[in-house]
C-alpha cells in the first residue's frame, strides 16, 4: 500500500465576479508516494503545489480525480488522525502561546492531561524553538519562530505521513538547516514526508524522489540523479590543477565534443561520454596537469526549473 496516491487530480478556480472564467491550476496530476519516503513537491511560484496539497487535506474539494492517504479516501476523518500538516501560512489562535497552542493539540489528539505538558515541552526542543518563546503569545514572535511552531504542531500525533507546504518558508539559514535535519529524523523513524518547496538545495539533499509542477501539470517525476544525468545525456566532467586550459583546449582539439573551461585552480573538462576519459586524461597529463575528479555532469535541478519555466506553453 501506497502511502499516498494521487490519481488524475485536477482543480479549477473560478475567478472573476461579473464575467465568471474558470482557471485550471492543477491539471491531471497523477503520482503515489511510498512508504518512508521523503518525496520534494517542487514548482515555481503559482505552479499548483498548495493547491494540491489543500486538496489532499480536504480544504478544498477537487474537480476531478481522486486520491488516497495511508489508503485511505482522502475524505476519511479517522485517516487524518494519523496524519500530520503544516499549511503555508498557519493561522493559529495568537493571543495564547506556543505552549498552550501544542497543549491544546495534544488535548485534541487524546493525549492525557499529565502527558500534554511534556509533550509540548517535548515538540518545542524538537523543532529548535529557543525556550524564552515557549510561553510568549504567539503573535509576538517571528515569522520563523511561528514556522518552528506550526512544524511541532504538525508532529503531536507521531503522524505516519506528514505533509508540509513550504517548511523551511521564513526561516533562516541555520533554521533551514535544522528543519532539514528534523525532517531526515523523520525519515529515520519511518515517517513518510511530502513537502512542496521551491529552495532547490533544500530538495537536493533531503529527497528521494521528487515531482515537479509546471502550470498545474506535472513536468517530471523521479529520482533526483536520474531526472539530473537524463539530461545531462551522459556526459562526464573531469576536474584538473596545474594545467592552462588554453593548452588542454588545443590537444583536445580532436577530441569530439570536448569543452574545456578554467578554474580558479586549473580546468575542467567536459566529455561526452565514459569511451572519451582515457583520451582526454592522457592528454592532461601531457600538459602536466593533475587530476582531481571525474564526475557525470548532472544537470541541477535549477537547470530542470529554468528549462522547464522557459519552455513554451507546450500541449496546452
Ligand atoms: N482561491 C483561489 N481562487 C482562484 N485562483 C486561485 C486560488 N488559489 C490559487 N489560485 C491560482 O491557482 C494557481 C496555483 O496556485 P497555488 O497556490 O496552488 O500555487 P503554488 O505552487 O502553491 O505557488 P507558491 O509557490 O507561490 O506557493 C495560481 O495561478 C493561483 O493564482
Ligand atoms: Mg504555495
Amino acid at each position: 500500500m501506497s502511502a499516498i496516491e494521487i490519481e488524475n487530480l485536477t482543480k479549477d478556480y473560478t475567478v472573476g465576479f461579473a464575467r465568471k472564467r474558470r482557471v485550471r491550476a492543477l491539471d491531471g496530476v497523477s503520482l503515489t508516494v511510498e512508504p518512508g519516503e521523503i518525496f520534494g513537491f517542487l514548482g515555481a511560484n503559482g505552479a499548483g503545489k498548495t493547491t494540491a496539497i489543500k486538496i489532499l487535506m480536504r480544504l478544498i474539494a477537487p474537480t476531478a480525480g481522486t486520491a488516497r492517504i495511508c489508503g485511505r479516501p482522502i475524505d476519511d476523518v479517522a485517516m487524518h488522525a494519523r496524519i500530520g500538516f503544516l499549511p503555508e501560512q498557519p493561522y493559529f489562535y495568537d493571543y495564547l502561546t506556543a505552549r498552550e497552542l501544542l497543549e491544546y493539540f495534544a488535548e485534541l489528539f487524546g493525549h492525557a492531561r499529565a502527558r500534554r505538558r511534556p509533550r509540548a515541552a517535548e515538540l518545542l526542543a524538537r523543532v529548535h524553538l529557543e525556550e524564552a518563546a515557549w510561553d510568549q503569545q504567539l503573535r509576538r514572535l517571528s515569522k520563523g519562530m511561528l514556522q518552528r511552531v506550526g512544524l511541532a504542531q504538525a508532529l503531536v500525533n507521531d503522524p505516519e505521513v506528514i505533509v508540509l507546504d513550504e517548511p523551511m518558508s521564513g526561516l533562516d539559514p541555520i533554521g533551514r538547516r535544522e528543519v532539514r535535519d528534523l525532517i531526515a529524523s523523520l525519515r529515520a523513524q519511518g515517517t513518510t514526508v511530502f513537502f512542496s518547496s521551491h529552495i532547490l538545495a533544500d530538495i537536493e539533499v533531503l529527497c528521494d524522489r521528487v515531482g515537479i509542477l509546471q502550470r498545474g501539470r506535472l513536468a517530471h517525476l523521479g529520482r533526483l540523479g536520474d531526472l539530473q544525468r537524463v539530461d545531462a545525456g551522459g556526459r562526464l566532467e573531469i576536474t584538473v590543477t596545474g594545467v592552462r586550459p588554453d593548452e588542454i583546449g588545443t590537444t583536445l582539439q580532436t577530441l569530439d565534443g570536448a569543452r574545456v573551461t578554467a578554474t580558479p585552480g586549473g580546468a575542467r573538462v567536459e566529455v561526452a561520454s565514459e569511451r572519451d576519459v582515457d583520451q582526454a586524461l592522457r592528454a592532461i597529463r601531457r600538459c602536466g596537469g593533475r587530476l582531481v575528479s571525474v564526475q557525470p555532469v548532472r544537470q541541477s535541478l535549477e537547470d530542470l526549473f529554468v528549462r522547464e519555466g522557459a519552455a513554451p506553453d507546450g500541449a496546452g
